[in-house]
């Protein structure tokens, strides 16, 4: 592996600004203890982890090349599973070393280098594994962003970037999953996911988060931008659009299509197969024992936590839910994707 050289660059055609503190305060006061110092962009006022700023143009420019699968998910919608369902479409021959190697280290994440971006400094086996692979590479560039663009093909990449913040060319270069999961599941899965997580993210009511969720305040949002930027390109060649609700459904059927997708080959019993590898039981079953070493997956002890749809039903009041239901109409006018809540 060699780390490429950087070719002319793309404008970025947004600016990133630090998010107003009166906006952080007030998060704050409703229990968003781990929303500091955050960035959002400008006009799409995506607020993201600080050192996205730096990296903004870089993500815009990553090349990505056709051999490569793209997942593109907004958090909490099944990034995970259908991660652990696209590697296993692609390493049937060798499901065994997902006991190995956990998910990022067979998937790139490209959002790792804000989400977690490594301390100055730091010596950690992630580190010395970039040094290796690249050089002459600096950890501010991003360290996935440059491991994967020194790993050779065929690579699988995912993301929560809105569409609109990646390489215009993403979808004429490669093949691109996206998943999309109901917005109100969504939201309950982010609630636990940033109430579980060790760094101790959201310490607040539930009610309060789902005010900040469909106000637009959570990283990666709003919902609604993210989902239609793919939805309305639904019919491109490159692009297979799915619902984790269908994948709940008819996780066979699911998977045979999205093989087909793929051009793999797949017989049935090879699609049960991938279906069985990362079925929810084993995948809590592999992140348990792979916890023992590196620490809960991605911070959040219990990261599998229901994997169920219309768990929304047991945390949101009636006024919430009434909230969240005009909430779906005044966004989803129009557009009518076909969401599923139970
Ligand atoms: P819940 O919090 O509702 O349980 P992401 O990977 O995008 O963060 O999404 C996480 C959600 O997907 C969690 O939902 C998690 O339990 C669910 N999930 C992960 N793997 C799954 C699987 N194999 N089957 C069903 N749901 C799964």
């Amino acid at each position: 592996m060699s780390c490429p050289q950087k070719s002319s660059r793309r404008f970025f055609p947004l600016t990133v600004e630090k998010v107003p503190d009166e906006d952080e305060k007030l998060l704050q006061a409703k229990g968003f203890l781990g929303y500091t110092n955050l960035v959002r962009t400008n006009p799409s006022l995506v607020p993201l982890r600080p050192a996205y700023a730096d990296l903004a143009e870089s993500y815009y420019n990553f090349e990505f090349r056709s051999d490569d699968t793209v997942l593109l998910t907004f958090p909490k919608s099944g990034t995970t599973w259908l991660s652990e369902a696209l590697w296993a479409v692609r390493n049937l021959g060798q499901l065994g070393q997902a006991d190995e190697a956990d998910i990022d280290e067979r998937v790139f994440f490209l959002d790792s280098d804000f989400l977690q971006p490594a301390p100055p400094g730091a010596d950690t086996p992630a580190l010395r594994k970039f040094s290796a692979a690249c050089p002459e590479g600096r950890v501010e560039d991003g360290v996935t962003l440059q491991m994967a663009a020194a790993q050779k093909g065929p690579r699988i990449l995912k993301s929560h970037l809105q569409l609109e913040l990646l390489n215009p060319d993403l979808l004429d270069t490669c093949k691109v999953v996206y998943m999309a999961r109901n917005p109100k599941d969504v939201c309950v899965s982010y609630f636990h996911h940033c109430r579980k997580n060790t760094k101790k993210i959201f310490q607040g009511e539930f009610s309060d988060f789902a005010e900040a969720f469909m106000g637009n305040k959570l990283l990666f949002a709003p919902y609604w931008d993210h989902v239609r930027q793919v939805w309305l390109r639904r019919g491109h060649e490159n692009l297979h659009f799915m619902f984790f609700e269908h994948m709940k459904r008819d996780v066979f059927g699911e998977l045979k299509r999205l093989a087909t997708f793929l051009e793999a080959d797949l017989s049935d019993e090879d699609v049960r197969r991938v279906a069985d590898h990362c079925s929810f039981g084993r995948m809590q079953e592999r992140e348990q024992r792979q916890s023992q070493g590196r620490g809960p997956l991605y911070g959040v002890p219990g990261f599998f936590h229901k994997g169920e749809v219309g768990g929304w039903k047991a945390v949101a009041s009636q006024d919430l839910n009434d909230r969240f239901d005009n909430w779906i109409l005044d966004n989803n006018c129009g557009i009518d994707i076909p969401f599923t809540y139970e």
